[in-house]
């Protein structure tokens, strides 16, 4: 693996885990943390013995606090439309394995739009979540308008837009933002099981079905149903059905091939 400036990764049983690695800033995300967690990603995604990738910050305090606030100062009207935050982030959801963000303390901004761009969220207790951008007088633009109404509806989203109020994790969990709270003691573990879950099925089949419903969400519900259709032909034919099927009839674990 290469060291980077700003991350720290590894690969431990299949996953790959990303830490965003500047905790005097509460993990803020600079020029420098989206440059990583690029080349991160393009590394992660060539690599054969990672099948699911964990997002998480260092520390106790913060999961990513948003955009480094110093940078954002010094940002310009091109810097806004060339949108290199809302692009990671739209790679982070299109990416082709499964991602999960372990949210571990205040994932506000840009960090509260990272972990809406993965798959599935997971808070600690501590956890907090916010966009808090309009008392900088800017909007979150890292796809936060659009992932926060898709995810929690439009009148909470637009409430917590507008006023920049922070929820913690129960009431993150409660309007679905996150999809589990789980203790501050062994989260990380935790985190890792429900990878491990993931990384137990048919690599391919969760691959498409991650396609299936990435795309059908952003289409009409016909659309979306001729991508599951296509998908489901796909693994009708693959060796890993074959495996999966033979496996359940014989009573033994499925040995997958598809990553
Ligand atoms: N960008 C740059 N620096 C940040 C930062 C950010 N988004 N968030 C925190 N920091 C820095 C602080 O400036 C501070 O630096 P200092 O030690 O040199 O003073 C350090 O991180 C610790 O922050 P502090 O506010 O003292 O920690 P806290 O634990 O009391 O509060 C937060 C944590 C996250 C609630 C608070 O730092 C905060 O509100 N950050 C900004 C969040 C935000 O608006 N994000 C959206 C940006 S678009």
């Amino acid at each position: 693996m290469s060291e980077y400036e700003t991350i720290l990764t590894s690969v431990k049983d299949d996953i790959g885990v990303i830490i965003v690695n500047r905790p005097d800033f509460r993990n803020a995300i600079n020029r420098r943390v989206m440059e990583d967690l690029r080349a991160a990603l393009d590394e992660f995604r060539e690599d054969d013995g990672v099948g699911v990738i964990v997002f998480t910050g260092a520390g106790e305090k913060a999961f990513v606090a948003g955009a480094d606030i110093g940078e954002l100062r010094e940002r310009t009207m091109l810097d806004g439309l060339a949108a290199k935050l809302q692009r990671l982030h739209d790679d982070i959801e299109d990416f082709e394995k499964p991602t999960i963000a372990a949210v571990n303390g205040y994932a506000l901004g840009g960090g509260c739009e990272l972990a809406m761009s993965c798959d599935i969220r997971i808070a600690s207790e501590n956890a907090r979540f916010g966009l808090p951008e309009t008392g900088l007088s800017i909007i979150p633009g890292a796809g936060g308008t659009q992932r926060l109404a898709r995810l929690v509806g439009k009148g909470r989203a637009i409430e917590m837009i507008l006023t920049g109020r922070m929820i913690d994790a129960g009431e993150a969990q409660g309007m679905g933002l996150v999809s589990r709270v789980v203790p501050q003691t062994g989260f990380i573990e935790t985190v890792r099981e429900t990878a491990g879950q993931i990384l137990a099925k048919g690599p391919l089949a969760v691959r498409l079905a991650k396609l299936a419903v990435q795309t059908g969400f952003e289409t009409d519900q016909r659309t979306g149903q001729v991508v599951e259709r296509l998908a489901q032909a796909v693994l009708f034919t693959s060796e890993d059905k074959r495996e999966g099927t033979s496996a359940f009839v014989e009573k033994r674990k499925p040995d997958f091939k598809g990553r």
